[in-house]
């Protein structure tokens, strides 16, 4: 029996200390439809993503949380609504998770570092230069961009420790090569930025171990190092098929990986580094690296500490998983930044998918039904009007295929929505409803364009498949296709749906969103959902044992005052908060509280309070706060309020 071909992509393996946004689910979203259209033609697709979760970072924000490192990345990536959960309800079809924490990927590691250390490519030195944390990178003096991180801009810091080291300057002729004269890193364009901006200046040797911290995989012949995140994260493409371990098998199968998608910002260690570590360990390269844009908000990159995220988690509950999806590869070319707005997610909503393909599959369906009762008599009667339909549907395949095969993710749409739409033109142009007026004379006629409209809906079903898995499946199911005439071979031939099809009347696929209203209740779910978040947060906590000490300095910068509540009302959609206005001195202010489960509105007003004056307003349920009410915590659920003993003391007062 003839061998499938095989097809093996990844994403870039999440690192678990940010807030998972719609930045990292377009990666995601991308790579599963190119999984499942390989799928779709016939491939043995392995298709892996997963996390990487070592690294100072992690343990720096492990601390922070009081918890190990192990026990933050376990609640990020296995608990609610962490990574797994998202990649379930976003429909994922990956074939393999990996997690670096992984036993069997942290021990192949070893034996990794081990063989480029006996080969004489990894070597002891000192480590001297700049090391930016949020990046977990090095950089030397010269490669800093205003004497911060190039990558991020952030500040970095001096770093001078003894450290292995890899001999990434042996490789950078054969590196250069592979960038300059083969296809190996796409699009183009990224190929001279990493040539002039990384190889030509000269490639330095890179530090591959770190000895500040401990939470990485140790390098075991040296203990007090552990291995640079990057060595470790990268290397997780062949563990996960089972390099150097039993737990898989598969790695003669699927190596060297069809294509690696990964991030503009990551290309430089996908295209630069990791090649010349494979070439080191004599392995074969990965066929292609695929350096996609970004999904920006307001222009910027979107991060948690700027606090521009979009939650996938919003946006798939509202408006379905495939048309989210369907958004993220219709809207952005692959290969270039784009600007995400819920405006031009609701318009892509409405044009293509409601208006374009819901209308043409609706009215299709309907007319079938209210014609045919269903089910297509076989007489057919042709008109010059169909030909040009029936070519662009037959040849859509090609045209599909050719984009696809480029990562075009945004071009093979269009090619899909030229048909829809040609097709949606067809119904004007043939007038269904006048031919129906007379079935006995014009009965194979309309038989004829309905079974056009059905195959135009089945071709274009079949090639939506990848990118709306679920809308797609319905799609076929109504209009009567069976497995054989929904393959991709069915989808390069017109005329595969039996001439005497039946179809099944159902729900909507994609109804019509009222831009404005919808752009309102975005809004105040965004709102709900960050106020349930900062709740979760107010949520009373036992004082630790070891809280820091601070000086009377720090203590005098939080300055407190006498506020007088005249007026507390109860917030809605929030279980915990109470609005409060506060009169503080001549000023009134509105302050937003979490003590709704101990106080009324009614309790409230009159009461002399203690206020946090001069804390940076935030906004809460859509609104602003100014400041905090003090109160007093048991650290067994109940809370007393801060007040003067004098209850007339004037407000305004100052506390300390
Ligand atoms: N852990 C590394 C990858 C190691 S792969 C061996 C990493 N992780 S990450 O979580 O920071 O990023 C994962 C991917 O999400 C990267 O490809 C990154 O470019 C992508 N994105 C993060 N924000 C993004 C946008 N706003 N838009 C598009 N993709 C972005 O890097």
């Amino acid at each position: 029996m003839e061998q499938k071909k095989t097809f093996y992509i990844t994403t870039p393996i999440y690192y678990p200390s940010d807030k998972l946004h719609i930045g990292h689910t377009y990666c995601t979203v991308a790579a599963d439809t190119m999984a499942r259209y390989k799928r779709l033609r016939g491939y043995d697709v392995m298709f892996l993503t997963g996390t990487d979760e070592h690294g100072q970072k992690i343990e720096d924000k492990a601390k922070e949380a009081g918890v190990t490192p192990k026990e933050f990345v376990d609640r990020i990536v296995t608990g609610k609504r962490g990574v797994l959960d998202l990649w379930k309800l976003m429909n994922i079809s990956n074939d393999r998770f990996i997690r670096t924490t992984d036993d069997y990927h942290a021990a192949a590691v070893q034996k990794i570092f081990k063989k480029m250390y006996e080969k004489g490519d990894i070597y002891k030195g000192e480590y001297v230069g700049k090391y930016c944390k949020p990046c977990e990178s090095f950089w030397t003096e010269s490669q800093l961009v205003d004497g911060k991180c190039p990558d991020c801009g952030r500040e970095v810091q001096d770093a001078r420790e003894e450290a292995y080291f890899f001999r990434l300057s042996k490789y950078a002729d054969r590196v250069q090569h592979l960038l300059e004269d083969t296809d190996f890193l796409e699009p183009r364009s990224r190929v001279n930025e990493m040539v002039n901006n990384f190889i030509k200046p000269g490639l330095e040797d890179l530090c591959v171990s770190r000895t500040s911290f401990t939470w990485g995989i140790p390098v075991d012949f040296d203990p007090g190092h552990v291995v640079y995140v990057w060595v470790d994260a990268l290397f997780n493409y062949t563990t996960a098929l089972g390099l150097f371990n039993d737990r898989y098998d598969d790695y003669e199968k699927y190596w060297p990986a069809d294509v690696h998608f990964v991030g503009k910002e990551i290309v430089r260690f996908h295209s630069i580094i990791w090649p010349a570590m494979l070439m080191s360990m004599e392995m074969p390269l990965p066929k292609k690296v695929f350096g996609h844009g970004w999904l920006l908000l307001d222009g910027g990159k979107m991060s948690k500490s700027k606090g521009n995220v979009v939650d996938p988690y919003i946006l798939a509950e509202r408006f379905g998983v495939d048309a989210l999806r369907f958004f993220l590869l219709r809207t952005f070319p692959f290969g270039s930044d784009g600007n995400f707005s819920n405006e031009a997610l609701i318009n892509t909503i409405n044009v293509d998918l409601a208006n374009d393909l819901g209308n043409l599959l609706s009215r299709t369906v309907s007319m079938v039904g209210k014609y045919f009762d269903g089910t297509l008599p076989k007489e057919r009667q042709a008109d010059a009007l169909d030909e040009e339909l029936s070519s662009m549907v037959s040849s859509l395949r090609d045209r599909y295929e050719e984009q696809m095969e480029h990562f075009a993710f945004q071009n093979a749409l269009g090619e899909v929505f030229k048909v829809i739409s040609r097709a949606n033109k067809y119904i004007d142009e043939t007038m269904p409803w006048v031919l129906a007026k007379d079935m006995e004379a014009n009965g194979a006629r309309l038989a004829t364009v309905m079974y056009h409209l059905l195959e135009t809906l089945r071709v274009s079903g079949i090639l939506l498949t990848p990118f709306i898995p679920t809308s797609a499946a319905e799609l076929l199911r109504q209009i009567g296709a069976c497995e054989n005439c929904s393959t991709w071979e069915s989808a390069g031939v017109f005329g595969s749906l039996p001439a005497d099809v039946t179809v099944t009347r159902g729900e909507n696929l994609f109804p019509r969103i009222d831009l404005k209203k919808e752009l309102a209740e975005l809004e105040t779910a965004i709102q709900t959902s960050q106020a349930k978040k900062t709740e979760a947060k107010e949520e009373p906590k036992a004082e630790s044992p070891a809280s820091s000490e601070i000086t009377i300095d720090d203590f005098c910068k939080v300055e407190l005052r006498v506020g007088e509540v005249i007026s507390s009302a109860f917030v809605e959609k929030s279980n915990k908060l109470l609005r409060n206005v506060v009169k503080i001195g001549e000023e009134e202010r509105v302050i937003f509280s979490g003590i709704r489960k101990w106080y009324s509105p009614e309790e409230m007003v009159g009461k002399r309070v203690i206020v946090a004056y001069n804390l940076k307003p935030r906004k809460m349920m859509g609104e602003m706060s100014y400041g905090m009410i003090l109160a007093a915590d048991d650290g067994q659920g109940n809370l007393s309020l801060l007040t003067t003993d004098k209850t007339d003391f004037p407000s305004g007062s100052t506390v300390g």
